[in-house]
Order: structure tokens, then sequence, then C-alpha cells
């Protein structure tokens, strides 16, 4: 059997997470727990694996994600299983099934992780991806809207993103939005002949679903479709009236979005997405909004909701291509050594360097000099211990500054004292 034939390749959409990437997320995760400590968020970590129905019943039936982008299967125990496209669905269940509606009032959660959705791989849309998000619950309160936004906007900067655009739309009630959807049927009707295969289906199964086409013919029939505005009540007109001012008074921008639906069926009132000119096609780097009926269509109270979610490797090519990682450089040391005597010796000043609390590396195959300075310096560790047959008479190192150029011997009694002093 030839090796090729042995290979095995990553799944189409997957990722394999290193380097720069893994050191990206972690700052990103980093500055992500700082925020919603701030703003009083909890850790909350919901399994991947789910029963299936939870997901259909909250992101409903007809929504793309459940119709054809969710990995799901049936497991030994013959339950459907699925595993998860996004994080609110689990959030909720989670809320009722560990009793916080009876136990607490607002509750306010955060979570990261993997999320999956069998989407057709492109740049920035994988079928594994991780998102970060919160959602608050157990709230009708304008006032929520404001603070999940600003919580979004405040990550997103702590994260090192600028040039971000914030977009909100008022979607109503589901009841706004049944005399809404009629007024798009009515609408659509008549030019029918026009809109994709896609549209003419979901004319029949989610009208509302029309509006976020991406073909160009269906974009110039959406262009002159009617606005949700004029079916709303006063009372989700004021709450989306709160919301802004708050943003405003907080001197965050935005901008309204009329025609901007969303592609989770839960969605009531305010919505919510962020975009970056950097992204491409998949320009949306986080979104979210206020879902009032989901806790109570789960037999729970009937308690509003909101919250979001941002896409980690959508933010991280946001950084990435706004040059926001510096190539920051821990103080770190890497020990070289030439000769199996002083391979041992170098072993046991590399434990006792990391028992210091210092980051220490080396490479124990190593065979020139050459070879382990290149390896430092690809390790950006800042200096070096050279330890040699000749050293190791004398009871030395040399110690080499990478980034000043400078060595100087050192003895070894000394070497931890120094390397101490370095930190
Ligand atoms: P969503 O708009 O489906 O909302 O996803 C949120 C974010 O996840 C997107 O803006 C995007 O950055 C990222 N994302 C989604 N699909 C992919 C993909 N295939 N590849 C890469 N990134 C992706 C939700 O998931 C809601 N649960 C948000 C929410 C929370 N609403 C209320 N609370």
């Amino acid at each position: 059997m030839s090796s090729n034939q042995n290979k095995i390749s990553r799944l189409r959409g997957t990722q394999d997470i290193y380097g720069d990437t893994a050191l990206l997320f972690q700052k990103i995760e980093q500055a992500a727990i700082r925020v919603f400590e701030r703003y009083s968020f909890g850790e909350l970590e919901t399994p991947i694996l789910e029963e299936k129905q939870l997901f259909v019943r909250a992101l409903g039936t007809e929504t793309d994600v459940v119709q054809k982008e969710m990995y799901e299967f049936e497991d030994r125990s013959k339950t459907q299983v699925a595993m998860r496209p996004e994080g609110t669905a689990g959030v909720v269940r989670a809320y009722l099934e560990n009793n916080f509606d009876k136990n607490e009032g607002l509750c306010k959660f955060y979570y990261r992780g993997p999320m999956f959705r069998s989407e057709r791989p492109q740049a920035g849309r994988l079928r594994q991806f991780h998102q970060i998000g919160v959602e608050e619950l157990g709230t009708s309160s304008p006032y929520a809207d404001a603070e999940v936004i600003l919580s979004l906007c405040a990550f997103l900067e702590e994260a090192g993103a600028t040039g971000f655009e914030l977009k909100l739309n008022n979607l109503g009630t589901f009841e706004e939005r049944t005399i809404y959807k009629e007024k798009l049927r009515e609408f659509f009707k008549p030019q029918l002949k026009r809109l994709c295969e896609d549209c003419q289906k979901r004319f029949e199964k989610n009208v509302f679903r029309i509006l976020d086409c991406k073909n160009p013919d269906c974009r110039k029939a959406i262009s002159d479709a009617p606005t949700i505005e004029s079916y709303l009540t006063e009372e989700s007109k004021s709450h989306f009236d709160t919301v802004k001012s708050c943003l405003e008074a907080a001197g965050v921008k935005y901008k309204i979005d009329a025609r901007m639906v969303r592609g989770l069926d839960y969605y009531t009132k305010t919505v919510f997405e962020v975009t970056h000119s950097k992204l491409g096609a998949q320009d949306a780097l986080g979104a979210g909004g206020r879902y009032d009926q989901l806790i109570e269509s789960f037999g729970g109270p009937s308690v509003g909701a909101v919250g979001f979610a941002v896409g980690v490797e959508r933010l991280c090519l946001c950084l990435k291509s706004e040059e926001a990682i510096s190539a920051e450089t821990t103080t770190s040391f890497y020990v070289a050594t030439l000769g199996p005597e002083a391979l041992k010796a170098g072993f046991k000043i590399l434990q006792s360097l990391r028992v210091e609390g210092l980051s220490a590396q080396m490479d124990f195959e190593a065979k020139s000099l050459k070879s382990q300075l290149r390896s430092a310096d690809k390790a950006k560790s800042r200096y070096v211990i050279i330890l040699g047959e000749e050293e190791m008479k004398k009871n030395i190192c040399l110690f080499k500054d990478m980034a000043a150029k400078t060595q100087e011997e050192v003895g070894l009694k000394e070497l931890l004292s120094i390397c101490r002093d370095k930190k």
C-alpha cells in the first residue's frame, strides 16, 4: 500500500488551530472573559450533543440550519442527536433544566466553543467553527438589549478589532410579524416568477426569509418590498427607541437596516448584526437579538431574553488583516546543548527554570548549535543558554541575549538567579 493511501485528511470545512491562530484564539477568549466579567456574565458550558428536537423547535423547522445544515444521527440508544449548530437553544434548555427560572431573576451567561453546520465551505464559512456569545435571560427590558449590544462592542474592541459596523432592526413580535408576512406575500405574489427557486419555496413556507436572499434578481424585487415598521405596535416601537437611545448615550454608532432578517426563527423585536468590510461575502462578524417567546415555548415562564454570538474564526480574520496581532514575545529561555553530558545537564536546567515559573524549552534531538539557534529564533525565545562539553568542564554556560545580540560566560551556579532577574 502506498503511503498516500494511508493518508487521512481533515474533513472539508474543518481546521486545525495552532501557532499564531491558536494564540489569537487565546487572546480573544481572554478579552471576552475580561469584558464579560465587567458586565457580570457568568460562564455556562452546555454539551455539544443535544437532542435534535431542541434545535428543530428552537430555530424553526423551515430554517436553513434545520432543513439542511445540521449534523444529526441516531445514537446507540436510538435517540435522535444533533451536534449543536448554535448556542442559544442549549442555553435556554440549561436555564430551564437547572431551574434558573425559578431561583433567580435575571440570568446572565457567556459561552464559548465549537458549533457545527454543514454549509458549503468558503472563506469565513466553516463546518466546524467557534462562537463566543452571551445570553441574558428572564428580562423583557430594552435596557437588557442595550447592555448586550454594548458588551458585544466592548468585547470586539478589547480583542483589538476596529472598523466594524453595527446594524439594527426591529422585527416586532410574532403577532405583528404575522400581519407583515401577509403583506409581504401580497407584495411578492405578482412577481413570484422573478424570484429564485429557493425564494419560491420560501414564499410558501417562510416568506420573511426572502428578504435575506443574496440572489441579484431577488435583491431587486426586495428593494421595493414593504418594511415591517408600519405594522409595529407602539409598545414595540418604544422598546426599540429605548434601545437606540441607550446606544446613543453610550456613544455607540449604529445603522438601521430595515430589511435585515435573521436566519433563525426565534427572534422578536431587536435584532442586530456586526459586519466588517474585511470579511468579504461572509461579512457578519457577530449577530444576535431578542427572543421573547422561546423560553415559554419550552414550557418555561413567559419571560424574555436577548443575546449574541461572535464567530471566532471571522474575528481572527479581521484581527489578522488589521495586523492587530503583535508578535509579542514572552521572556522565554532556550537551552541549547552539544553532546550527551550537556543534554543531561541542560535538561536539569530546563526543569529548574520551569519550576521558577519561567518559560523554557529545548530540542532533545538537536544536532548542531546553528540549528538550535534557528529554533530559538523561531520560538521567539529572548535568551539562549548554550552548554557544550567545554563549558561543562568549566562549570559555565554561554548566555546569549537574542534581542541585544550579546553573549557572555555565566557560572552555572549563578545562572538561575540571572534568569530570575530577567523575568
Ligand atoms: P448566527 O447569526 O447564526 O447567530 O451566528 C452568529 C455568528 O457565528 C455569525 O455572525 C458568524 O460570525 C458565525 N458563524 C455562523 N455560521 C458560521 C460558519 N458556518 N462558519 C463560520 N462562522 C459562522 C447565532 O448563532 C445565534 N445563536 C446568535 C444569538 C445568540 N442570538 C441570540 N443569542
